[in-house]
């Protein structure tokens, strides 16, 4: 910033305030670099700034050593007004919201450990201090209950405050498994399935969490539908694992939710490296590094990378997420959990139209 340009700006009146304009927060930047004067103004969205921008170049133009000036608007979307690279309001974004943020784990593919990975993430964020709740979406495959160890609960029971989530470790959880038998083939046509998710959605008593992780099934269909069709979640984290066949699969999930106005909150490659039990050696059993390459050519953050190991694999079917714990991969699930918290701060920024005249 230049003090003498700035000290000249505040001595403009801000229209709305009637404060200086560095006083009332309008300008963003003020320098002068050979001989030009750039100068960010911010902007409300239905602001008629024109005047403004004149009497501002004309005071710039009055200090020594100033040949040109450029006023830089940026403009802050006025609120209810959604910039063009946000979601479209949907009657979705006016229901009311069970949860402060409401962040989807998907994959392209099955078995690719998208339920491994929503379960931890949900643990890394317990064991930060955050509430979390989570919805398990997947009927033809719920693996929440087990890897919680909530597997013996059958049906939920309505309460004053609505369904009743399940509990352990301190997540409340809803899982489709607590109302289908293991191992029965699942009848369910697509129209249940959606009314199931729906009356989760808006119907348990989630507590109103800090976060939501809700485990979707693998693919498009019906269970994507439904929550596109209740709630404007924050966005959708993809995992994948580092084959190139899988790296399909995830391109073809980020096209499907990109159709949905489903922000992508980034990629977590999962089965990264092997870390062995007895030395700690890390090898590349499907090659590695393949999805931070395919998210930087995609342009979606990379969130972070999961090793494969047989502890994590033992303490998933035991019941006992291992972010709960410490070690390697606990330690790669809280860096992969805060990179998709800040990612959700992201795309909630309004992004500002920048208007450039001179
Ligand atoms: N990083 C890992 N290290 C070791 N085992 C893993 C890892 N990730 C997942 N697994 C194991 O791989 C199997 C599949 O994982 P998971 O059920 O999470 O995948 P999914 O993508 O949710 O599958 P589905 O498509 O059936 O829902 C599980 O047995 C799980 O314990
Ligand atoms: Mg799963």
């Amino acid at each position: 910033m230049s003090d003498a340009l700035l000290a000249r700006l505040d001595r403009i009146s801000d229209p709305g305030s009637g404060k200086g304009l560095a006083e009332a927060g309008r300008l963003d930047g003020a320098v002068i670099d050979k001989g030009v004067a750039t100068i960010v103004l911010k902007a409300d969205a239905d602001e008629d700034s024109a005047a403004l921008k004149a009497e501002i170049e004309s005071a710039a133009r009055e200090l020594d050593g100033v040949k040109r000036v450029r006023v830089i608007t940026t403009i802050q979307r006025a609120p209810g007004k959604p910039h063009a690279r946000q979601r479209p309001v949907k009657a979705a974004a006016d229901a009311p919201r069970p949860a402060k943020r409401i962040i989807a784990v998907a994959a392209g593919k099955g078995g690719v450990g998208k339920s491994t990975v929503a379960a931890n993430l949900a643990a890394s964020l317990t064991k930060q201090g955050q509430s979390v709740a989570i919805l398990d979406a997947d009927i033809y495959g719920p693996s929440i209950p087990r890897l919680f160890g909530l597997r013996d609960i059958k049906g939920l029971k309505k309460g004053d405050k609505g369904i009743e989530p399940a509990q352990a470790h301190g997540v409340r959880i809803v899982s489709m498994g607590f109302l289908t038998k293991p191992g029965q083939p699942v009848v369910w046509r697509g129209p249940m399935v959606q009314g199931a998710i729906q009356q989760f959605l808006n119907e348990a008593d989630w507590g109103y969490p800090d976060v939501l992780i809700i485990d979707m099934p693998p693919g498009t269909g019906d269970a994507q539908l439904a929550i596109a069709q209740t709630i404007a979640i924050d966005g959708v984290v993809i995992a994948c694992t580092p084959q190139d066949l899988a790296l399909d699969d995830a391109r073809k999930a980020i096209a499907m939710f990109e159709k949905t106005h489903t922000p992508i909150l980034g990629l977590i490659e999962n089965m990264s490296v092997f870390l062995c039990p007895h030395c700690g050696e890390a090898s590349e059993i499907f090659g590695h590094g393949g999805t931070r390459a395919e998210a930087e050519a995609m342009g979606v953050p990379f969130l972070g990378e999961i090793p494969l190991t047989i502890e994590l694999r033992e303490r998933s079917d035991s019941g006992e997420p291992v972010a709960f714990g410490k070690g390697p991969v606990s330690d790669a699930f809280a860096r992969a959990s805060e990179a998709m918290l800040v990612s959700a701060d992201e795309v909630r920024k309004p992004a500002p139209d920048i208007v450039l005249t001179d």
